[in-house]
């Protein structure tokens, strides 16, 4: 299994180019379910996980062709409306497929995708909205199995604000007789890029960017050619690392209109960020002020930025409350941090990180995606080498890691 090797101690400068969004790429993918006609989409991050939803498609009968950062997708015919548990299993977000199949199809069998290290992670708002919709739902033997001659358009209301739940009730209401309301809605951007991709194949969407999504559905949608938005997570993962090593950078081909409070918290910390058209420059002091953040749904605190947070206040001078009010098992990158000489107690969904002058290099264990983009940004910071195991985890959410971070001058090699 691949390893990440870092040698620490190096203050990050130059220039990197952001990829297009994971949390963007995965739904819009889903959303070529939806339509007879061949869709493109460009800026597509090339990442395990966009792999695996391929692979799922591919197996329904979408025919996928790609080219670079461009996939062409064309769900004319889809034979196999089923997303199985091997497919599943490794990324949970497959359960993005349901509502179009069910929208398009009438019917789908997708397996449930269990638990992850960061929570148990339900899917019973995506369920509670399709029945709401007319579907005949029974979960049995690990999958959920849903029918419905059509969706018939319903107000609905999730407990609790949910990403992948307001984008797949969004686009199975595209197709439903009537209209939805889909009440407490994700605000996310990325909930927003698909709502703007589903308009230009013919979706009638008002509201998306709100907590009040209005869907008017229609008999049938086309294709189109959409471009992916930047990451905002990738943004602010190479922003924090940047500001932890005490460097300087631009990044291109993104902006701070979706990182807004990630910024905020770097200034607070004593960074100075310039905004540009296209592109954020970062100049970071040589010692970092702690900042305290609490997670929460956009537009505030990002939980996907959490333990980047968590690892550059291990280094700041002071000490930073963390709260994380998301996920129920977001803390796991605490103990490897603290392996490298970092201060951090955790009392439940609140972690206190008194920082430290230095970190030392270690062998840490990656858990999930965001917990080993923080032992990177570690790993830059601490006194010689630092060997990440599992880095399987990065490769699902981050495109060329180790070939940007060389780009802005890190010594980091992958050991496999
Ligand atoms: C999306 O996950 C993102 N994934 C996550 O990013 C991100 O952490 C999360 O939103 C929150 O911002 C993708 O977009 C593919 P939720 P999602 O439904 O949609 C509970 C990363 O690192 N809940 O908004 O699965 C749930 O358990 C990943 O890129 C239910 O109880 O998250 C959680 O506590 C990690 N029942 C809360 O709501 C449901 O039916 C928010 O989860 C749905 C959710």
């Amino acid at each position: 299994m691949d390893k990440l090797l870092i040698e620490g101690g190096r203050r990050l400068a130059g220039e990197a180019a952001i990829s297009g969004a994971k949390n963007a790429a995965l739904p819009i993918l889903c959303a070529a379910l939806l339509t007879r006609e061949p869709v493109t989409f460009t800026n597509v991050p090339q990442l395990n996980d966009i792999g695996t939803l391929l692979k799922l498609l591919g197996q329904m009968g979408v025919k996928v062709s790609r080219d670079g950062d461009a996939v062409t997708l064309d769900a004319s015919v889809i034979d196999n409306p089923v997303a199985p548990y091997e497919m599943v299993k490794t990324m949970r977000a497959s359960i993005l497929v349901l509502g179009p199949l069910v929208a398009r199809c009438g019917e789908a069998r997708v397996s449930l995708p269990g638990g992850c290290a960061i929570g148990a992670r339900p899917v019973d708002q995506h369920i509670k909205g399709l029945q709401a919709m007319g579907a005949e739902v029974q979960v049995e033997h690990g999958y959920v199995h849903a029918m419905v001659p059509r969706l018939t358009g319903a107000r609905l209301f999730t407990d609790m604000v949910t990403v992948t739940g307001t984008e797949n009730l969004m686009m199975a209401a595209c197709l439903a007789n009537g209209e939805t309301v889909i009440e407490n809605a994700a605000r996310e951007p990325e909930v927003v890029d698909l709502a703007n991709c589903l308009i230009a194949m013919g979706a009638r969407i008002s509201g998306a960017g709100t907590d009040v999504i209005r869907i008017r559905g229609v008999e049938s949608l086309s294709g189109t050619t959409h471009r992916i938005m930047p990451d905002r997570i990738e943004t602010g993962t190479y922003l924090c690392a940047a500001a932890a090593t005490g460097g300087e950078i631009r990044l291109t081909r993104t902006s701070t209109a979706y990182v807004d409070s990630v910024v905020d918290k770097l200034m607070d910390a004593g960074c100075d960020v310039t905004s540009e058209r296209d592109a954020i420059r970062l100049k970071a002091p040589a010692r970092l002020t702690s900042v305290s953040i609490r997670t929460s749904p956009y537009p505030a605190f990002p939980t996907d930025m959490q333990a980047q947070f968590m690892a550059i206040n291990a280094v700041a001078n002071g000490a930073a409350m963390i709260r994380e009010t998301i996920f129920e098992n977001r803390f796991m990158h605490a103990v490897e941090l603290q392996r490298l000489g970092a201060d951090i107690r955790i009392d439940g969904n609140t972690a206190v990180v008194h920082g430290v002058e230095r970190l030392q290099g270690a062998t840490v264990m990656a858990t999930d995606l965001r917990a080993s983009a923080s032992l990177v940004i570690a790993g830059l910071v601490a006194d010689g080498e630092t060997v990440i195991e599992r880095i399987y985890h990065l490769d699902r959410g981050y495109e060329r890691l180790e070939e940007k971070l060389a780009a802005l001058g890190a010594r980091v090699r992958r050991l496999t």
